[in-house]
């Protein structure tokens, strides 16, 4: 077994937690958590997603930790070879592939919103925001999204930027770029907070989030719990290989346990944070909640327009979501850029703007959706929702039972034990077997059976 990755390693163990923090903390929890706990009345939905990441999460998080740091290649490569060390059947590397064809659609459509962030710090930027009320931020969202050419302009840029730092090794550029921008996010978005509860309706968002109302799931209950979960999934970057390939590039010293921890709990910092600034200003302006994926784009210009020194503060906050967006779509190229190296022989450079390509073309096929391909639906959704929708509440779950399943029953006991460094007593590596043999797995599979309407 190899201690060192061919694709490098990170430079510390500081390194490794920005990185896969960098990774888990994007739109994901900015853009994506509050629009659908608003989709889904709040507080239930909170309570649901809070216990998925606590008794799903965080144990998948460390078995992809640990798969990859044991296998040290790309996510298929990293698969084939562990299965072939525990004796099991080498179609264990379809793990692997699952991920790439989740990377791949999670990015396609991640860009293009990540294409409206930027296209907001210019409207912050030259001021559109002053005095705007939900009326104004309304139609501005609907102008931006109605405009396919311009979509495509922020998503070709975004894909650039994206390629641009994958092509270079994701460990040279990205350590230092996220020792910056987390703290930077973290201090705003409490900043925001602040702002939000003096200007807005905290109390209302308080109760909204925190007050959890069971009765208001209705005959929906299985698909918000389905989405608490998808979204817990899509939050940490689980299920698909893109926190197995950062883990392979991890010291093998390093505790996993204590990691897959700090970066699950920073990442539930975030989301909670963007709930508590958004919601106050949607219950002051009189918005609402379940408004969808333009939640944050036609309530924040309105905070930005009326706080002063909002034109700066609004800048600022839209380029760090950039940032954050940026470092979570280097990991979703990553898994499918390291195959290509591996298995191709491509050089990274070229690997890297393959994959970017195909991620570009599909992304305008999401684009469109927003607009000209409007009418064209499948399931009753557009083809980016549909791409956020079946990645997030279908493929990423499913990976992560398939990660769990490996883990805690394809491995041997002696493997996994050795490869998190915790004793044959030790009450911490109990947790995580009977989380990862029995809870995870079951209560994934459950929920997904039940939002077929199998059981
Ligand atoms: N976790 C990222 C976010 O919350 O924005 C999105 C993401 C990155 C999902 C990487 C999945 C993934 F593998």
């Amino acid at each position: 077994m190899s201690t060192m990755s061919v694709h490098g390693m990170w430079s510390s163990r500081l390194a490794f937690i920005l990185a896969a923090t960098g990774s888990a903390v994007g739109l994901g929890n900015i853009w994506r958590f509050p629009y659908t706990a608003g989709e889904y009345g709040g507080g239930a939905f909170v309570l649901i997603y809070l216990i998925c990441v606590a008794g799903i999460g965080i144990p998948i998080m460390m078995a992809e930790i640990m798969l990859g740091r044991r296998g040290r290649q790309s996510p298929v490569n990293t698969m084939r070879s562990l299965a072939g060390q525990e004796g099991a059947h080498g179609a264990w590397q379809l793990l692997g592939w699952m991920g790439i064809v989740s990377g791949l659609l999670i990015l396609s459509f991640y860009s293009v919103i990540a294409g409206w962030t930027m296209a907001y710090v210019t409207r912050a930027f030259g001021g559109q925001f002053g005095g705007i009320d939900a009326a104004g931020a309304e139609s501005m969202f609907g102008a931006l999204v109605s405009d396919p050419e311009r979509l495509l302009a922020w998503h070709t840029i975004f894909m650039v930027m994206t390629v641009m730092v994958v092509a270079r090794g994701v460990a040279s550029g990205l350590e230092k770029a996220v020792r910056f921008l987390m703290p930077a996010l973290f201090v705003l978005l409490i900043g925001m907070v602040l702002y939000a509860a003096q200007a807005g309706d905290f109390q209302a968002a308080l109760a909204y989030l925190f007050k959890p109302d069971f009765a208001k799931l209705g005959e929906h209950a299985g698909e918000a719990i389905l989405s608490a979960m998808g979204q817990a999934f899509f939050s940490l970057s689980l299920g698909m290989g893109a926190i197995m390939i950062y883990g392979s590039y991890l010291n093998s010293s390093a505790s996993i346990g204590r990691n897959a921890v700090i970066i699950a709990s920073l990442d539930t910092t975030v989301a909670l944070l963007a709930g508590l600034a958004i919601f106050p200003i949607v219950f002051a302006n009189g918005l609402s909640p379940d408004s969808g994926p333009g939640l944050i784009f036609q309530t924040l210009p309105i905070a930005f327009g009326q706080m002063a020194g909002g034109q700066l503060v609004g800048v600022v906050f839209f380029v760090l979501l950039v940032f954050a967006a940026w470092t979570s779509a280097i990991s979703l190229l990553e898994p499918v850029v390291t195959w290509l190296v591996e298995n191709r022989g491509f050089s990274r450079v070229r690997a890297t703007v393959i994959a970017g390509s195909a991620v570009w073309l599909l992304g305008i096929a999401c684009l469109l959706s927003l607009n000209v391909w409007a009418g064209f639906t499948i399931f009753g959704k557009g083809i980016l929702d549909l791409f956020d929708y079946v990645t997030a509440n279908v493929l990423l779950p499913l990976g992560g039972v398939l990660i769990a399943v490996f883990a805690g029953w394809i491995m041997r006991r002696a493997s996994s034990r050795d490869e998190l460094a915790m004793g044959e007593t030790s009450i911490a590596y109990g947790a995580w077997r009977l989380l990862i043999r029995y809870v995870a797995p079951i209560c994934v599979v459950i929920v997904l059976l039940n939002a077929i309407g199998l059981i």
